[in-house]
């Protein structure tokens, strides 16, 4: 196979929130290379710095230090270029426009609204299953039905690179399994980049062609795990022995440095008392 180009290339990064001494390392010397087509998850404890890798990555906010490229630029210019799609944890629509206007919002910035485009939108409104609601407003609909709208809007304007931040965590169990299904549709179709943070294990292993597992605070790469589950994935991939053995794998690496930290820190208790 072709060795595909490196869309992102994080290199030696630190995050400090606040000051040194008293402020939160959130990220600590993270380095991870990310190829055209791959599908990478991350997954760890709440409070381990995904949020704030993704958000670094979308140059939303900088990191301490260590470098960030995207499409072989520096981030920021990625975000002016608007090279990725970013779906946050929680819906962000604008409140006075309905929800096809939501969608069709990145395609007007972009192309401005033509024919091709606002059929795209209503296309990825159908494919979220929101083909009734495209003249609701963000408050006429449940939350997931708003974070359906926001995955559709993210979709829309068809970026090579996706970050989505645990983008299904608030659908009903089916609901997350059929947008799972969709969303590997698409990454299979149009040969996206996916940056994936979720806390679900099954979640993770079941779309990923990788997993990377993260430390609790302060995050570090606990291990890179590559998934060799075929593709195209399907409700039987779930059950295969496979998908056990890989669930059971990132689960394992999860709880040692979990337990790990534990020790650590009761051990910095102790030394403190004593
Ligand atoms: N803007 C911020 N200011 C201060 N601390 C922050 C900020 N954002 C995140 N943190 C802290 O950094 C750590 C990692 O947060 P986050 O990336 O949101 O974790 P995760 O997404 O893995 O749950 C947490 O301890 C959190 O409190
Ligand atoms: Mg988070």
């Amino acid at each position: 196979m072709a060795v595909q180009p490196t869309v992102v290339e994080v290199a030696q990064v630190n995050k400090l929130f606040g000051d040194v001494g008293t402020g939160t390392l959130a990220l600590q010397d993270i380095s991870l290379s990310i190829a055209q087509g791959e599908f990478v998850s991350v997954v760890g404890p709440s409070g381990c710095g995904k949020s704030t890798l993704l958000r670094i990555v979308a140059d939303l906010i900088a990191p301490s230090s260590g470098s960030v490229r995207v499409m072989e630029k520096s981030a920021h210019q990625a975000r002016l270029d608007r090279d990725y799609g970013f779906v946050f944890q929680a819906p962000t629509l604008l409140e006075w426009r309905t929800v096809l206007k939501n969608v069709e919002l990145p395609l007007e910035i972009m192309h401005g609204a033509t024919a091709d485009w606002k059929a795209r939108a209503v296309e990825m409104l159908e494919m979220v299953g929101l083909q009734d609601f495209h003249h609701h407003y963000p408050w006429q609909l449940s939350g997931g039905m708003q974070q359906r709208a926001s995955i559709a809007r993210a979709l829309a304007f068809d970026p090579a690179l996706l970050l989505m931040d645990e983008p299904f965590g608030a659908l009903d169990e089916f609901t997350r399994e059929r947008m799972n299904l969709e969303l590997l549709r698409i990454w299979e179709r149009t040969h996206k980049t996916l940056i994936f943070v979720t806390h679900s294990i099954p979640e993770a292993v079941f779309l990923s062609s990788r997993i990377v597992v993260m430390t609790p605070r302060p995050g570090k790469i606990a291990a890179v795990i590559p998934v060799d589950l075929p593709y195209p994935r399907t409700f039987e991939t779930r059950e295969s022995s496979r998908f056990f053995e890989l669930v059971t794998t990132v689960r394992e690496t999860l709880k040692e440095e979990f337990v790990g930290s534990a020790v650590v820190s009761a051990g910095v208790v102790s030394e403190g008392e004593a």
